[in-house]
């Protein structure tokens, strides 16, 4: 279904957000917390449906990938291996007059100055404060991990830190899982989970947060293999995207140049998404050699070398990485789906979220309250929620409430009416083309699936 807008206004998103329950700020009767947000009733639903569609491509539809839920405290000495603790750092500057914070790599970007890693001071000549105009301090590198301590003792020996990425729970788990499932190279574990920033600079809604989830994947592969490895990966997560509705144009590929690689990466390239304020990162898919096994099996004094039956030879396999935001990506859908079309003299409001995504997938209406067709829509209520995410509705006119459901995202509206408590049939409409049609009740689930499958 072609769309009418290229993509969508933040501003109409953020007031369904609030107004319908897909997102609300953390403890807002508090006055909210810095860029935390708490996930609503629909965007819940729509979350859920995104990490099962990515589930279900990268793990359940292939044979050489596996699933993973690793803990979010981790040893202390995990982090000094993965060189987190020295590299996770972003340059920070610190306005001398209003005592605002940035981070100056975003300062130098907005600005159009090319920032130097190696003297980044530098770049501060042509910079001033974009809130007051004041000067700017000196740079200094800031760790962007939390730090919590474990147990009752608030000492230096407790202090354990909130992992900033899922990545490492996987790579300290990489021989538990060749010793438990035989898997031979190339292979893949694959997890979802929440990671933890403490971001100079969060912003932009549910783009850049303190707290968020990854949907992570660590591929490992024969050295020598890699580069293939990346591109396909590159390609198949690109067309992950495209396969659930956001359009090919709002979607772009970008290598990194080698001054902004992470400290274990040989090669990188983002997915990104034009949001409403430019073209961002959704997704990095990362090559990242065999530096994280070689570090921990240093750090652990463990073996973490893979033996190759072919070669009969050890060695520790290299490693490519998707990596995605989960927010992001729900952010992204949800942006892409937006639409407005003229219904008569007013505006229909429709989220084309792809039918497997959208937070409710059918809804069921009676035509109205009416004594008997209430407990008749009841039923087949009953019936559906089995089988799909569903929503009855059945609060004022049948119009309102497919624009409400329009509005959501909604795929398929079910409407029981009067006819149907004579020939036990109902109306399917659909969002997108509001084409109607006559479904027996008894074959209503096995029509559904179908269409939820293949579309209409
Ligand atoms: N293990 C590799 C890794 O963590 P990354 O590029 O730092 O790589 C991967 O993060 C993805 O996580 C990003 O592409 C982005 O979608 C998401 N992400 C990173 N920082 C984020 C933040 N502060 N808020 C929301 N999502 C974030």
């Amino acid at each position: 279904m072609a769309r009418t807008l290229p993509y969508a206004d933040m501003d109409k998103i953020l007031s369904i957000s609030k107004r319908r329950g897909f997102v609300f700020q953390s403890s807002e009767i508090y006055g909210g917390l810095g860029s935390t947000w708490d996930y609503g009733p629909l965007g819940v639903e729509l979350k859920r449906h995104v990490k099962e569609a990515w589930w279900r491509s990268v793990v359940l539809d292939r044979d050489d990938m596996v699933g993973l839920d690793a803990a979010i405290l981790m040893h202390p000495q995990v982090w000094v291996a993965s060189g987190h603790v020295e590299n996770f750092t972003d340059p920070l500057v610190e306005c001398r007059s209003c005592n605002r914070r940035f981070r100056l790599d975003h300062l130098a970007e907005a600005a159009g100055i090319e920032m130097d890693p190696a003297n980044p001071a530098k770049s501060l000549e042509a910079l001033a404060c974009p809130d007051c105009g004041g000067e700017l301090g000196d740079p200094r590198q800031f760790n962007l991990m939390f730090k919590t301590f474990m147990g009752p003792v608030e000492e230096t020996a407790s202090e354990v830190h909130l992992r900033p990425e899922t990545a490492q729970g996987i790579f300290v788990n990489f021989a538990n899982v060749v010793n438990s499932t035989r898997k031979k190279l190339p292979f893949g574990i694959a997890q979802i989970g929440k990671a933890f920033r403490n971001e100079i600079t969060p912003g932009n809604f549910t783009f850049r947060t303190r707290e968020f989830e990854q949907m992570e994947i660590e591929y490992f592969v024969k050295p020598g293999t890699d580069e293939e490895w990346l591109q396909r990966w590159v390609q198949s997560r690109l067309d992950w995207y495209v396969e659930y509705g956001i359009r090919r144009e709002n979607l772009r590929l970008r290598q990194h140049g080698s001054d902004e690689l992470a400290h274990y990466a040989k090669d990188c390239y983002d997915i990104e998404y034009r949001f409403p304020w430019g073209w961002a990162e959704l997704e990095g898919i990362a090559s990242r050699t065999d530096y994280d096994l070689r570090q921990h099996a240093e750090h652990s004094g463990q073996d973490l070398t893979y033996f190759d039956e072919e070669t009969k030879s050890r060695y520790f396999p290299y490693v490519v990485e998707p990596s995605g935001g989960l927010d992001r990506g729900v952010l992204a859908f949800w942006l892409d789906s937006y639409d407005e079309e003229p219904d008569g003299e007013a505006v229909r409001v429709v989220c084309r979220l792809h039918r497997k995504l959208a937070p409710v997938t059918v809804a069921v209406l009676p035509l109205s309250r009416n004594a008997k067709l209430v407990p008749a829509a009841q039923d087949v209520h009953a019936r559906l929620r089995r089988h799909f995410t569903t929503q009855y509705d059945d609060a004022q006119g049948i119009g309102r409430r497919y624009r409400r459901q329009d509005e959501i995202g909604t795929p398929y509206c079910v409407t029981v009416d009067f006819d149907s408590l004579e020939d036990h049939q109902v109306t399917i409409r659909d969002r997108d083309t509001m084409h109607q049609s006559r479904i027996p009740i008894d074959e209503l689930v096995f029509v559904l699936q179908d269409k939820v499958e293949h579309g209409w």
